[in-house]
């Protein structure tokens, strides 16, 4: 193997978000915004120069790549495609974030060709607020298919975006949907990322406002490190007599930056290394360029990772009532 992935602060790149379309069948209130466009065709990157880029980051030490989108199954040939990266990665830890609308008829193939875990954004379980929130009537297909997820052993999390005057009201219900189904209910702290999105201050749902609320309605006790109760950005918990468990992402609150291990590919072939971040790093032309390619290619990714900043020094320079960055959620992959 090459030298690492490291930045100045000693943190290693170990784990890339691929997003395969900034497209998306949902419009979810926090993330499309007024007015969006969409990448151009032709500047997304093709499934080969997909597959390409994670043969080079798998080679600088990436150990798990995750898709995302917009919705990654919105694009034709994303589960075809999935499943030739698990064959073409075998040791990879291969993942996918979905609205899990589209997801029903590829969960057995997958689970087939190894993919193990799947997170699936549900911001509510009530059918009229799913409505509300995505501008679709598709609460019950999600829900069939997180069911079929779990029966074909799929390790299955469950995000919902913890916004206050909309979900807040949902604790009880989404405690009762961790007592009752094996998998993990993470809450995710609204995060300023992108313009136009609802953001504001006051709408921030505390992890530690839901930590609270969730110990007047259960008995839920910290996972212990050796039970992964720190498993990537969130802090688990488990809830006594309960098949699954509920989990805490404090990027607001609580930032993780000084253990990210991350860097995120866009669909049209920027690299960002901070999510907070508008610095991108252009792969696609150098890619596409006949005299550079892929040595060239791996030579951005090592300065790029070098220069990886501190996003929580962005977030607490934001200006009052603004996105962190210009960039919608939708095109990063979140
Ligand atoms: P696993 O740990 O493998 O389950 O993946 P994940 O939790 O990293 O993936 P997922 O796509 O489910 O992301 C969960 C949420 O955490 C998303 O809202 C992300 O935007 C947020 N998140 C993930 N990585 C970062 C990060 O580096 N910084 C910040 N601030 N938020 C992040
Ligand atoms: N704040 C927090 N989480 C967000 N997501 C999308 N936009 C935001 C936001 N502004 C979530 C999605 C998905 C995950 C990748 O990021 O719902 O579950």
């Amino acid at each position: 193997m090459h030298k690492l992935l490291e930045d100045r602060h000693g943190r290693k790149a170990s784990y890339m978000r691929v997003s395969v379309t900034d497209r998306c069948n949902l419009q979810c209130t926090y993330c499309a915004g007024e007015g969006q466009t969409f990448i151009p065709h032709p500047i997304i990157l093709r499934y080969e120069e997909i597959l390409d880029l994670m043969g080079l980051a798998v080679n600088l030490g990436v150990e798990k790549v995750r898709f995302t989108g917009g919705e990654p199954f919105v694009r034709k040939g994303f589960g075809d495609f999935m499943i030739r990266a698990a064959e073409q990665f075998p040791t990879l830890d291969l993942c996918v974030t979905t609205n899990a609308t589209l997801v029903g008829k590829y969960v057995d193939s997958l689970a087939d060709a190894g993919i193990k875990r799947v997170n699936i954004s549900l911001d509510t379980l009530d059918p009229a607020k799913f409505q509300s929130i995505t501008g679709n009537d598709l609460f019950h297909t999600v829900r069939s298919n997180i069911d079929r997820c779990l029966e074909a052993g799929m390790k299955v999390k469950v995000n919902a975006v913890a916004m206050k005057g909309v979900n807040d009201d949902e604790l009880p219900a989404f405690i009762d949907f961790a007592r009752n189904n094996k998998l993990d209910m993470r809450f995710i702290e609204f995060m300023p990322v992108g313009l136009e999105t609802g953001w504001k201050g006051d709408a921030v749902w505390t992890a530690e406002e839901i930590l609270s609320q969730a110990q007047n309605l259960a008995d839920i006790k910290p996972v212990t490190d050796e039970e992964g109760g720190q498993h990537g950005p969130a802090r688990m918990f488990s809830i006594e007599g309960g098949k699954g468990r509920l989990g805490l992402i404090s990027p607001y609150t609580n930032h993780f930056c000084g253990t990210c291990n991350r860097l995120r590919l866009t669909s049209d072939g920027n690299l960002r290394t901070c999510l907070f971040s508008d610095k991108v790093y252009r792969l696609r032309p150098v890619l596409r360029h006949p005299k550079l390619g892929l040595q060239a290619v791996e030579k951005i990714l090592r300065r790029a990772s070098r220069h990886k900043p501190m996003g929580h020094e962005l977030l607490e320079r934001m200006p009052a009532g603004q996105g962190v960055c210009r960039t919608r959620m939708a095109s990063i992959g979140g």
